[in-house]
């Protein structure tokens, strides 16, 4: 398929002025946002999102300006863990407003604009073969909306909990030329640290994104009854060994924080002493300690 920077004849529709037109609004509205950081791990359901939603509350409580993009366009579950699912999108001229948390986060997700639960979102294609293709372009062309026609105003922090596959990183740097870095999330299995291992080496050799650190989720497992740490996955130490990056924080498993995502409620706020917590606001505290260290 020719891109759209190809096409000789575009029937009229004038897909390239359009498409550089959106381009050029991401800039302006991005131009207001301090740091713009992507949330990847090239494998679904270590934790993307939950990093990304618990990291958001903790810059929040801490007096920052917040905005979330869920840029996992199929699966997006940012609206509901962070209880804003049931909050309308108004247009103006200016562009969408987005959906504000109870913390004032400013939230932005495909799942705000599907009308049903069980709702999928469908590309048309023109046949299975086309499919493929035509989900990527539409993919690009829905993140590029969401960034380009949500009015952010000033933000400190914009995270984008990215969908799994470290291919999709490659699209959101071409449209966020100015992306500040990417937060990688694993979990201490062998399995999963194969995958990520891709997905850093995607983002450092091939796209030149800095990396501003790894966060190693579900490390361990507190026993409520005795307090004792007992490990998850057998790789225990494999982290730090593995990537050679910032360790940004070792976030154990806690029944509570999956409580808490499901029903839409910020649980650092919930549970600001539970060892969770902890390690969620010692991650926020070294990402803001690669960022000082840059100024
Ligand atoms: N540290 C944790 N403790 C408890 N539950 C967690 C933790 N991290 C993630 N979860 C839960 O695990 C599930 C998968 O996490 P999610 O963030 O949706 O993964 P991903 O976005 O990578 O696919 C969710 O139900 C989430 O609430
Ligand atoms: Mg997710």
């Amino acid at each position: 398929m020719k891109s759209y920077k190809e096409l000789p004849d575009d029937a009229g529709s004038n897909i390239v002025g359009q498409v550089t037109a959106q381009a050029k609004r991401v800039n302006q509205r991005l131009s207001s946002v301090k740091h713009t950081i992507a949330v990847m791990s090239g494998k679904g359901g270590v934790g993307k999102s939950a990093v990304t939603s618990n990291v958001a509350t903790a810059l929040a409580l801490q007096g920052f300006s917040v905005g979330v993009v869920d840029a996992d366009i199929n699966g997006p579950t940012i609206a509901k863990m962070m209880g804003v699912r049931k909050s309308k999108l108004e247009y103006t001229s200016a562009g969408v407003k987005p959906a504000i948390t109870s913390l004032g986060i400013k939230v932005i997700s495909m799942d705000l604009l599907l009308s049903e639960d069980d709702a999928p979102v469908l590309w048309n294609a023109h046949s299975q073969k086309d499919a493929f293709t035509w989900r990527s372009t539409m993919e690009v062309g829905a993140l590029r909306e969401f960034i380009g026609d949500t009015e952010w105003e000033e933000l400190d922090y914009l995270l984008l909990d990215l969908p799994p596959g470290s291919e999709r990183l490659a699209n959101v740097v071409e449209l966020i030329p100015s992306l500040s870095g990417v937060v990688v999330v694993t979990i201490p299995s062998d399995v999963s640290q194969l995958i990520v291992k891709k997905s850093v080496t995607m983002a450092r050799d091939v796209l030149n994104v800095p990396i501003i650190g790894v966060v190693e989720n579900m490390s361990y497992y507190v026993c409520h009854h005795c307090g004792e740490s007992e490990p998850l996955f057998s790789n225990d130490d494999a982290v730090e060994s593995a990537f050679q990056f910032t360790l940004l924080g070792k976030i154990p498993f806690d029944p509570k924080l999956s409580q808490c995502n499901d029903s839409g409620v910020p649980y650092i706020q919930q549970h600001p002493n539970n060892q969770a917590s902890e390690a969620i606001v010692a991650t926020v505290e070294n990402i803001k300690k690669y960022f000082n260290a840059l100024s």
